[in-house]
């Protein structure tokens, strides 16, 4: 399986920790975020992966990098399972030029994936599902025939739908509906349901053409939402509910939030956690 990994956006919902460092780089606990996304398209089957960077991003490129002055400590096994990574799938890097959009960064990987059908993951967001997101969104895709686009939805709060591409359809069948309409970030007032785009999709080539003859939308950006309205009247696109837990690391609280929550999974973390807590709260 082909997977695109955008991470060309400019994280500036975390000024000043981005301000030099891609957003993709913060790291949740020991790892940077964009590590938990590349594990979680090779558990769900992926062997080669795009990721689209842009300006001031090449950190990104040098993580999944052999780096010989690290001598002896790349035998740690925290490294070792790094480099497995690299080792499991190609890892290609694709520079957007200008952030003109989430479409435009996924046109980018357009020469490269060819003619066949493939996963996006954001490179911000970290799923923790079983199966694996990628790998559940797949098998809806064969299940409904291997021939239309599937993306990850899940319900959200009234205050949160304006930060959120909103998919409205019929279910089909349980946790699959057919969309008939998208709209990226309404207003509450505006939204068709509360359906929430999730940032995981599976998508038809057919996607390419449609981001060809999308306008620019909302921010003057290139939306990814805005090309699949166009692709859902060519051809079908499903959105389905999935099994998990995702992790968008976006601004201060949910990287905090993320980073309590994986600390709280990890047994020697946990124990010095808890107390320390427990303590702080008092
Ligand atoms: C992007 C998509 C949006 C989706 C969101 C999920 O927006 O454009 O449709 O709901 O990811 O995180 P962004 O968060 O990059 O602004």
């Amino acid at each position: 399986m082909k997977v695109v990994i955008p991470a060309a956006g400019q994280g500036t919902r975390f000024l000043p920790a981005t301000k030099s460092m891609p957003k993709e780089m913060l790291p949740v606990i020991d790892r940077p975020v964009i590590q938990y996304v590349v594990e979680e398209a090779i558990a769900s089957g992926a062997d080669d992966i795009t990721i689209i960077t842009g300006r001031g991003k090449r950190a990104l490129e040098d993580h999944f990098d052999h780096n010989p002055e690290l001598g002896k400590f790349n035998d740690l096994p925290s490294m070792r399972s790094l480099e497995e990574l690299a080792d499991r799938a190609t890892i290609h890097f694709v520079r957007q030029r200008t952030p003109r959009g989430l479409a435009d960064a996924v046109a980018c990987s357009a020469r490269h994936v060819g003619r066949e059908a493939f996963g996006i993951l954001l490179g911000d967001t970290i799923n923790l599902c079983r199966p694996p997101l990628l790998r559940q969104l797949w098998n809806r895709y064969e299940e409904l025939g291997s021939r239309s686009s599937v993306i990850a939805v899940e319900p959200v709060p009234d205050a949160k739908v304006s930060d959120y591409g909103i998919v409205a359809g019929p279910e089909v069948r349980p946790g699959v509906f057919e969309v008939q309409r998208m709209v990226e970030k309404p207003p509450l007032s505006k939204a068709p349901s509360r359906l929430g785009i999730t940032g995981a999709y599976v998508l038809t080539p057919a996607i390419f053409d449609a981001i060809r003859s999308t306008p620019p939308g909302r921010n003057q950006e290139v939306q990814l939402t805005d090309a699949l309205d166009r692709l859902r009247q060519r051809e079908k696109v499903y959105a389905v509910t999935f099994q998990g837990t995702r992790y968008d690391i976006g601004d201060r609280f949910l990287w905090l939030r993320t980073n309590l929550e994986f600390a709280m999974r990890d047994p020697e973390l946990r124990d010095r956690l808890r107390p320390y807590l427990k303590e702080l709260l008092k």
